[in-house]
């Protein structure tokens, strides 16, 4: 019998992690990497958020705090929620955790009971699927494809529910594919939600604030109030903040779910650290004009990267609403071979192949459950963009 885990013999490690990994390990040895696969802000976070931190630390705010987050932290979240969401929370309907990972993780783990079904839309953000069977529960993966724009339709989400269905997890701007949904699109998916009582959304709004075009975000229980009782609007500032490395997410849901949230979280990490909640207090109640600075740089990047791959041959990109990502199709290069002989058989050949042939680094489709494609994350200086999208069209180029 193994000394580890059977439930780890379920999961593998994060693929997106994996090709930072490896992109890092290309460049210590000498090679001229540009790494697209990390899922974070390249902006530091802003000198008013730091300096919270450094004042907290000063001000002696370096002991336990309550679990589930300190009164100030709590107090900002609820006014989040009324400001931009037009969500009523009260204090004890929130929890605070280390990033808004753990609170996913979390919400899985004080709620799936063996046979539970989770409903994903795919692409997923990676971990969804993983987190649910370490839970152990089945991920019921549900395609939403290119030619839906990446939404999840309303007939695909009817027809994915059972009776054993306990959650439809959704995330809107999307990673993988910076896909968000109308209202109307939204309104859609929740109306189905109505007829299934049994069926709850844990709706991961990590990236709300990065939209561009005017698009208007919007939350499923504030679409509709009648999922309220069965919604956990999940967020964090690791993204709109550039706070990746702080580690603080946070969730607003009925109380008895944040209970039983807290209560794992009593029994594991405890409270997240003191000196960053005090850190995201500035964030949430501080000046946002930053927010609006770095999004138009995003969507300059946004705008050169979709161009740039749809001049590359037997590439296919759509232009997303929001997030810092696209996600590419590749089908048009698959069945091909590079110069040296190598044959692309799949999204993970062709990344592959990008990576040692051109030295650029970006995630294949197959680790966000949806192929033939990659992921390409935007949020890296403009000129190692362009650089990408030459060294990108030169690799498709050269595929015959
Ligand atoms: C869709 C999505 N949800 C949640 C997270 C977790 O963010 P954090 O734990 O940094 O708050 C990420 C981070 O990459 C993400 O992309």
């Amino acid at each position: 019998m193994s000394f580890l885990a059977e439930s780890l013999s379920r999961i593998k490690p994060s693929a997106t992690i994996a090709v930072s990994d490896k992109a890092r390990e290309l460049k210590a040895a000498g090679r001229d990497v540009i790494s697209l696969g990390a899922g974070e802000p390249d902006f530091d976070t802003p000198d008013n958020i730091k300096e919270a931190a450094i004042r907290a630390i000063q001000a002696g705010a370096t002991k336990y705090t309550n679990v589930d987050g300190t009164p100030d932290l709590k107090a900002a979240i609820v006014d989040k929620f009324e400001r931009e969401n037009g969500l009523g929370y009260a204090p004890e309907q929130v929890i605070v955790g280390t990033g808004g990972k753990q609170v996913l993780y979390n919400a899985l783990m004080a709620t799936i009971n063996p046979g539970d079904e989770v409903i994903i839309p795919a692409p997923y953000w990676v971990s969804y699927p993983d987190m649910v069977l370490l839970a152990g529960g089945t991920p019921v993966v549900v395609s939403a494809t290119a030619e839906n724009g990446f939404r999840l339709s309303a007939a695909d989400l009817e027809a994915a529910i059972t009776p054993r269905t306990k959650w439809l997890i959704f995330n809107s701007p999307s990673n993988p594919s910076g896909a968000a949904y109308s209202r109307e699109q939204l309104k859609a998916l929740c109306d189905v939600l109505l007829r299934h009582p049994q069926v709850w959304v844990m709706t991961d709004d990590m990236y709300e604030h990065i939209v561009y075009d005017d698009f208007a975000f919007t939350t499923p229980a504030q679409v509709e109030p009648g999922l309220y009782e069965r919604t956990l609007t999940v967020n964090g500032v690791s993204k709109a903040y550039c706070m990746t490395g702080w580690r603080i997410g946070y969730a607003g849901g009925p109380v008895q779910l944040i209970k039983a949230m807290a209560k794992l979280q009593s029994q594991s990490t405890s409270n997240p650290s003191s000196v960053s909640q005090a850190a995201a207090v500035e964030a949430l109640n501080g000046p946002q004009d930053f927010i609006a600075r770095h999004n138009a740089v995003f969507k300059e990047r946004r705008d050169l990267v979709v161009s740039m791959l749809n001049q590359a041959s037997g590439i296919d990109c759509l232009t997303p609403e929001g997030a810092f990502y696209v996600y590419p199709s590749c089908a048009g290069c698959i069945g091909k071979s590079t110069p040296d002989g190598v044959r692309i058989d799949s999204d993970l050949d062709f990344v592959t192949a990008l990576l040692e042939s051109e030295g650029v680094a970006v995630v294949h489709g197959e680790a966000f459950g949806l192929t033939p494609h990659f992921r390409i994350s935007y949020a890296t200086a403009t000129e190692a963009l362009e650089e990408a999208g030459q060294r990108i069209q030169r690799f498709c180029a050269g595929l015959s």
